[in-house]
C-alpha cells in the first residue's frame, strides 16, 4: 500500500471515528419486539377495497392531548366539522373525568345537535362512580356507544396495578356488569357496549382474547346485536406487520367472533400509525378510531384524513367528505392551536407542489395530456382539485427550478405560452433571480422579470407613435415617428400588414437588415383590462434570433413595441 493509499485509510477512518460512533447510543436498554407466530398469515394476499367504519375520537383522545383543551364553543365546532364530513360514530369525551366534556355532552343532547345519522360514543372507565356519571351525561341520547376500558399490558398489570391476569380479568368483567346495568336507566337511548384491552399490543395475544371474551360474555354479545372490541396500539410497539399478526391473531382466536366488531386504534410512537391501520384492516378489522390529521397523546393518533384519502387513491369511496380539506385544515388548527404541516399527507400547503426542474416538466407534460376520469399524472398521486387545491400550485419556482416549472407558471397564471428557445433562454434569468433574491420567485415576479426582460425601453430605439392607412394595391401602410440614438425620425412603409409595413419603414430608414423569424401573442386578463403581450424575435444577424415583448390593450402597438424591444436588445445585449 503506498503512503498516499495509508493516508487516505487513516484520515477516513479518523472521520468515521470523530463523526458517527458506532455504539454511543444507549440501544442495550431496549428488547426486540417479540413477533407473533403465525406463519400462515393471510392479511398480506389481501388489499383493501372498501371504507371501513370510522369513528372520530378527536374530542375526546385528540382532546386529551392539547395543550389548551378544547372549550364547549370549540367543541360543538369540532362536533359539526365531523358531522359535516360524514362521520357517523364521534367519541365526544370522557364526561366523567372532565366537567367541559359533561357539559358539551349535554349541550349537544339537550340542544338537539346530534343528527340521525350519528352516534356519539363516551369512554369511561372501569369504576362505579365513573360509570354513573358517564350514565347521566347520556341521559337523553338518542343513540349512544359506551366504550368501556383497562389496561391488560404485562407492563401495566406489573407497574401500575399489581394485579395477576386474573384480577385484571375480572376488572374488566365487573366494569362490564356495573355499565349493564347502569346503561338500564337510559330512557329512549338505542345504546352499543365497546370494550378497550388498554395497552392491547403489550398484552399476551391469549390472554387478550380471554378478556375480550369474558367481557363479550358477560355483555351477552350476539352476532344479532354485536359489540365492539377495540384493540389499542395505545403506545407503539412494533414494525406495523406485527400489529397486523396481532389483530389476525386476535380474530382468528375470538370464541364466536361474530359477536363482535374489531376497531383499531393505533398512536404513532414509531412513525407508523397509519400503516399499522391499514395493515390491521387487511387482518380482518371492521372499524378504525383515529383523529384528522393525527392529533393526539405524544406523537399522535392514526390520521384518519390520510387513511381515508390513501383509499381514495386507490379508487375506493372512502365514505367521508374530504373536498374541502383547507377548509378542514383551517378548522382543525384553530381548534387545537397545533399546526399541520405543510408537508401534511394530502392537506398540507406544500403536497402538490413541485420545485425541481425535472418534476415540474413531467407535471406539465403529464397536466397536458391528463384524462380527467382516469388521473394519471407524474408526481401528483391524486388531481389536487378533488380536496380543493388548484392546479396553480402545483408547480412554484426556486433555484432548484428549470424551464418546465417557469412555463406552466407563465401559463397558468398569464396564459403566456413561450416559444421553447425563448423558455430556455429565459429561464436561466429566472434561476438567477432566485439565486440572486435566495428565495422563491412569485408568479407576479416572474411576469415582471419577462417584461423587464425582454420589454427593452433602454437601448438606442423608441416608439413615439405610429398611424395606419390603406395603401396601394391592398398594401396596408404604416407612418411612424421613431427616436433613434435621440434622434426623431419619419419612417414609412407598405406590406401585406401592419407588421410588415412597420418592418419595411424601418429597414428603409435605418438601412440595417431586420427579420422577424418568431411572432406569438397572448392575450392577459379579460374584460376591460384584458392586454396584449406579442413576443417577436428578430435575426441576429449571427445566425441566431433575439426575443422583444410589447405590451399594450392594442394587439398592433403591443407588436410594435416589440419589435422595437427586440431591435433595442440586438443592439444592447448582441
Ligand atoms: O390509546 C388508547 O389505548 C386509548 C384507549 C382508551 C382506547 O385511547
Ligand atoms: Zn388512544
Amino acid at each position: 500500500m503506498s503512503e498516499q493509499q495509508q493516508n487516505s485509510k487513516s484520515s477516513t477512518y479518523q472521520v468515521g471515528k470523530a463523526g458517527q460512533q458506532a455504539g454511543a447510543m444507549p440501544f442495550h436498554k431496549y428488547q426486540p419486539f417479540q413477533p407473533v407466530n403465525l406463519p400462515d398469515r393471510q392479511w398480506p394476499n389481501r388489499t383493501l377495497d372498501k371504507a371501513p367504519r370510522w369513528c372520530s375520537v378527536d374530542l375526546r383522545d385528540g382532546n386529551q392531548a392539547l395543550i389548551d383543551p378544547m372549550n364547549v364553543a370549540e367543541k360543538i365546532r369540532m362536533f359539526e366539522l365531523l358531522v359535516n364530513l360524514g362521520f357517523s360514530e364521534i367519541e365526544v369525551g370522557f364526561p366523567a373525568a372532565s366537567q367541559p366534556d359533561f357539559d358539551f355532552i349535554r349541550r349537544i343532547i339537550e340542544e338537539d345537535r346530534i343528527p340521525p345519522h350519528v352516534t356519539i360514543q363516551v369512554l369511561c372507565q372501569a369504576r362505579q362512580e365513573l360509570i354513573e356519571r358517564t350514565v347521566e351525561a347520556l341521559q337523553g341520547a338518542p343513540r349512544a356507544i359506551f366504550h368501556l376500558y383497562n389496561s391488560t399490558s404485562t407492563l401495566q398489570r406489573r407497574v401500575v396495578f399489581n394485579l395477576d391476569r386474573d384480577g385484571i380479568r375480572q376488572i374488566a368483567v365487573n366494569g362490564t356488569r356495573m355499565v349493564k346495568e347502569a346503561v338500564k336507566r337510559l330512557d329512549g337511548t338505542i345504546l352499543h357496549f365497546q370494550y378497550s384491552p388498554e395497552s392491547f399490543t403489550g398484552t399476551e395475544l391469549d390472554y387478550a382474547v380471554e378478556v375480550c371474551a369474558a367481557v363479550a360474555d358477560e355483555w351477552g354479545a350476539t352476532a344479532d346485536d354485536p359489540m365492539i372490541i377495540n384493540l389499542p396500539a395505545t403506545v407503539e410497539m412494533s414494525t406495523p406487520n406485527v400489529y397486523a399478526d396481532q389483530i389476525e391473531w386476535f380474530i382468528r382466536n375470538f370464541p364466536d367472533r361474530d359477536r363482535i366488531v374489531v376497531s383499531l386504534h393505533t398512536h404513532n410512537d414509531r412513525g407508523t400509525g397509519i400503516a399499522a391501520t391499514e395493515l390491521g384492516l387487511l387482518a380482518g378489522a371492521q372499524r378504525v378510531e383515529g383523529t384528522l390529521f393525527g392529533n393526539g397523546e405524544r406523537t399522535g393518533n392514526c390520521d384518519l384524513v390520510t387513511v381515508a384519502m390513501n383509499l381514495f387513491s386507490q379508487g375506493v369511496d372512502p365514505e367521508l367528505d374530504l373536498r374541502d380539506m383547507k377548509h378542514i385544515r383551517e378548522t382543525v388548527v384553530a381548534i387545537n392551536k397545533l399546526p399541520v404541516h405543510e408537508r401534511h399527507p394530502y392537506a398540507g400547503d406544500l403536497v402538490f407542489t413541485a420545485f425541481s426542474g425535472s418534476h415540474q416538466d413531467a407535471i406539465k407534460k403529464g397536466m397536458s395530456q391528463v384524462d380527467r376520469d382516469h388521473w394519471q399524472v407524474p408526481y401528483l398521486p391524486i388531481d389536487p382539485s378533488d380536496v380543493g387545491s388548484s392546479y396553480k400550485e402545483t408547480v412554484r419556482v426556486n433555484s432548484q427550478s428549470g424551464k418546465g416549472g417557469v412555463g406552466f407558471i407563465l401559463e397558468e397564471f398569464y396564459g403566456i405560452s413561450l416559444p421553447r428557445d425563448l423558455l430556455v433562454e429565459f429561464s436561466r434569468d429566472v434561476q438567477r433571480e432566485t439565486e440572486r433574491l435566495n428565495r422563491e420567485v412569485r408568479a407576479d415576479e416572474i411576469y415582471q422579470l419577462l417584461l423587464d426582460t425582454y420589454s427593452k425601453e433602454q437601448g438606442p430605439f423608441r416608439l413615439v407613435r405610429y398611424d395606419l392607412a390603406h395603401g396601394d394595391n391592398d398594401q396596408q401602410r404604416c407612418s411612424a415617428r421613431i427616436e433613434a440614438s435621440e434622434q426623431q425620425l419619419d419612417v414609412a412603409g407598405e406590406g401585406s400588414g401592419p407588421i410588415e409595413a412597420f418592418v419595411n419603414a424601418l429597414v428603409d430608414a435605418l438601412n440595417e437588415p431586420l427579420n422577424i423569424v418568431d411572432f406569438h401573442e397572448h392575450a392577459i386578463g379579460q374584460g376591460k383590462d384584458a392586454k396584449a403581450i406579442s413576443l417577436m424575435a428578430i435575426d441576429d444577424n449571427q445566425g441566431g434570433r433575439v426575443y422583444g415583448a410589447g405590451v399594450s390593450a392594442n394587439t398592433i402597438t403591443a407588436s410594435l413595441l416589440a419589435i422595437i424591444s427586440a431591435m433595442n436588445r440586438r443592439w444592447v445585449d448582441h
